[in-house]
């Protein structure tokens, strides 16, 4: 059994930020997205690793590493354009060869174990797996329809859904599937999907099975499903001290602190993570908020957000909320000045004012 991690794409909906960085290295509860998928993966015992990659491939590969941290390996695969899943997997064609593999959307989370999943595959040899949810929006996913146990139909974002159960961005196939994927013809929207290839296989009368996941799932593609990943990882957040915190500040709840972090003169109500070599003064920090490495906080209210490295977020005039806020980026209140907002905004940013 290999494995496919999909970190290509466009991230268009998760614009400014993926115009300067992958959607998989967002950092939620302060480790990349990418890595949990790594993580699960190798826990089934999974060793040779392909990561699929697009523009963004080389900060990928510098911050993901060869796999040793993890005792794996992993092979780098560049994709011409994203032209869609079941592209993805013919480019990698060569480095999966006939072998089995279970592929993993890397801007997904799932908190359930794959290591049943490829028991499970490897003792009953269907020609795919696929995982599926109940969600409230089927419209916006592939939706499966089952008979019983069995998938009839697949279809990738169904005006009218047949049933409410989406597909989770982890399959398991073999060999089989390649066989789909050479017939395919790009969809509607210009993709090569997945959903049909497997639809191919059903089509042929071939095994697909469907499991329905217990713990949550959680398609990080938007800024919303992002900050609520961030919200599920840190409810099981181990706390841990390894920065200092003077007697005038609160550390309530579960909260991790990392090395050189000072806290002066503030209170920091966990769930919340917070990196290395920040300086947290006269300031909140709310729950499920992360806050990543070298970050300076003074005079600041924050709370349900993640903030990546290097930000400065100075005497904030209202509590921050529900914010993704970039690597290096300000926020400064100016005192003095007549009432009035100076803002640099990326392409496609958004800002909420009360
Ligand atoms: P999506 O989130 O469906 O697509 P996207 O990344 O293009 O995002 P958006 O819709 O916001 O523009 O992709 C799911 C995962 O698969 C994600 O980790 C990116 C990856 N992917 C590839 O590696 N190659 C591809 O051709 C596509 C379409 C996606």
């Amino acid at each position: 059994m290999k494995a496919l991690i999909l970190a290509g794409g466009t991230g268009s909906r998760l614009r400014p930020i993926t115009y300067s960085m992958a959607k998989q290295l967002v950092p939620v509860a302060n480790k990349p997205v990418v890595e949990y998928g790594i993580e699960a993966i190798a826990a089934a015992g999974v060793k040779e690793f392909g990561i699929i990659v697009g523009d963004t491939g080389p900060a990928v590969e510098k911050a993901v590493g060869d796999g040793s941290r993890w005792g794996i390996k992993i092979t780098y695969i560049p994709q011409s354009a994203p032209l869609g899943l079941a592209h993805a997997v013919s480019t990698a064609r060569p480095f999966l060869g006939d072998d089995d593999f279970v592929m993993y959307l890397g801007d997904n989370l799932i908190k359930s174990s794959v290591a049943t999943l490829v028991k499970e595959f490897e003792q009953y040899r269907p020609a795919a797996t696929i995982l599926l949810t109940p969600v409230p929006n089927p419209s916006d996913f592939g939706v499966a329809e089952l008979e019983n146990d069995r998938v009839v139909r697949l279809q990738e974002k169904p005006k009218n859904p047949q049933s409410n159960l989406a597909l989770v961005g982890v399959y398991l196939f073999d060999k089989r599937i390649h066989d789909s994927i050479a017939v395919l013809k790009p969809s509607a929207r210009g993709e090569y999907e997945i959903t049909d290839a497997i639809q191919g296989l059903i089509d042929s009368k071939l095994e697909v099975r469907s499991h329905i996941v217990e713990g949550w799932w959680k398609d990080t593609g938007t800024v919303d499903a992002m900050l609520e990943a961030n919200r599920l990882i840190l409810e099981d957040l181990e706390p841990g001290m390894e920065g200092t915190a003077d007697e005038h500040s609160r550390i309530e709840g579960r909260v991790w602190i990392g090395r050189g972090t000072v806290v002066q003169n503030s209170v920091i109500r966990g769930p919340a993570v917070i990196g290395a070599n920040c300086q947290i003064i006269d300031s909140f920090i709310g729950p499920f908020t992360a806050l990543a490495d070298n970050t300076r906080l003074t005079s600041t209210e924050i709370e349900n957000s993640i903030v990546m490295d290097d930000c400065e977020l100075i005497d904030a005039p209202s509590r921050l909320a529900n914010c993704l806020i970039g690597r290096g980026a300000s926020i400064k209140h100016q005192k003095g000045m007549p009432k009035t907002m100076q803002l640099v905004l990326g392409d496609s940013s958004s800002v909420v004012l009360p």
